[in-house]
């Protein structure tokens, strides 16, 4: 990788960030038993907006080439968790995150860890598409120009379009603006976007709420593909989502503090997606998935 652009030292830049094992394994995962790596390791997470503890002590692992899914009732911290995973919480002035959190052995909150660079390899997408007021084209080439990423723009701007499922869709008007996109084209672009960087990590929070049935199967369908090389984190407040496409689902739950009465986001139960939804082992998860609350 090269890049010509002056860095503090000890500000560890996205190639000082554990490399992608992706490049360098060719181990096949499906089908078989295997010990996937780690990406995430979190313990004894705690997220406050100013006084108000919002997350109580979370702690899960997230696994590489898996989809980890996120349910749970509004407001039990399901965002609050998933920004966390890439510092996006930094942004809000009043949110403070305590505990720990490693992306592969890397302390993510340690002071001389640059957000940025942390953001370069761990993309997000929103709920609500955001493309730029810009060509189909400057959308996707935005991010690598910016992060000084060195080959031909255009083959980037391909390899991620056909990554995010949406280059024969474009193809041809690819100087045409983004704007004029469906909303789940829209969506894919923000994916080909958040790919052009080539993260290892993509989080999405709730990323198909604001599209039709059809275009979000066609975003299921290529997070299923995208597995191969990505690790995908999702909140999602669509069950039948999770099951359809997760390998593993975090249940939380909001409860109110016998102290202060404040409802604080917890997590009940985290498994292998296939048990979450046949056997759960809480019984709080039991009635939220079989529709009883929430
Ligand atoms: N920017 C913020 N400022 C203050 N409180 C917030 C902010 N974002 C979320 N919260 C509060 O934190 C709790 C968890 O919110 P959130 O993570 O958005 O839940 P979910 O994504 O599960 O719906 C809620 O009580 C919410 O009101
Ligand atoms: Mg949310």
């Amino acid at each position: 990788m090269t890049s010509t652009e002056h860095h503090d030292p000890k500000v560890p830049m996205p190639d000082q960030l554990p490399s992608s094992p992706v490049s360098d394994t060719a181990t096949p995962t499906s089908g078989e038993d295997h010990n996937p790596a780690t990406v995430f390791t979190v313990r004894d997470l705690n997220v406050y907006y100013g006084d108000f503890r919002a997350v109580v002590d979370v702690g899960l692992d997230v696994f590489e080439r898996e989809i980890t899914a996120f349910i749970g009732p509004s407001g039990c911290g399901k965002s609050t968790v998933l920004r966390c995973f890439n510092r996006m919480n930094d942004l809000i002035d009043i949110a403070r995150v305590e505990g720990q959190l490693l992306f592969h052995d890397i302390d993510l909150y340690h002071p001389d860890v640059d957000p940025v660079a942390v953001r370069r390899r761990i993309g997000m997408v929103f709920q609500k598409p955001n493309p730029f007021p810009k060509s189909i084209f400057d959308n996707v080439a935005y991010g690598p120009k910016i992060a000084g990423i060195g080959g031909d723009l255009d083959e980037i701007v391909e390899t991620s379009l056909k990554g995010a499922g949406l280059w024969n869709e474009v193809k041809d008007r690819l100087d045409k603006s983004a704007l004029g996109l469906s909303g789940g084209q829209q969506q894919r672009l923000c994916i080909a976007r958040a790919i052009a960087v080539q993260p290892d990590v993509l989080l999405m929070d709730e990323p198909c709420s604001a599209l039709d049935p059809i275009a979000t199967g066609t975003i299921e369908e290529l997070m299923r593909e995208m597995k191969s090389q990505y690790t995908i984190v999702i909140v999602t407040h669509n069950m039948q989502q999770a099951a359809r496409v997760s390998d593993r689902t975090a249940f939380f739950t909001a409860e109110a503090d016998e102290a202060t009465g404040q409802r604080r986001g917890k997590l009940v139960e985290y498994d292998d997606t296939g048990l979450i939804f046949s056997t759960p082992k809480d019984e709080r998860t039991e009635a939220y998935i079989t529709g009883r609350f929430g």
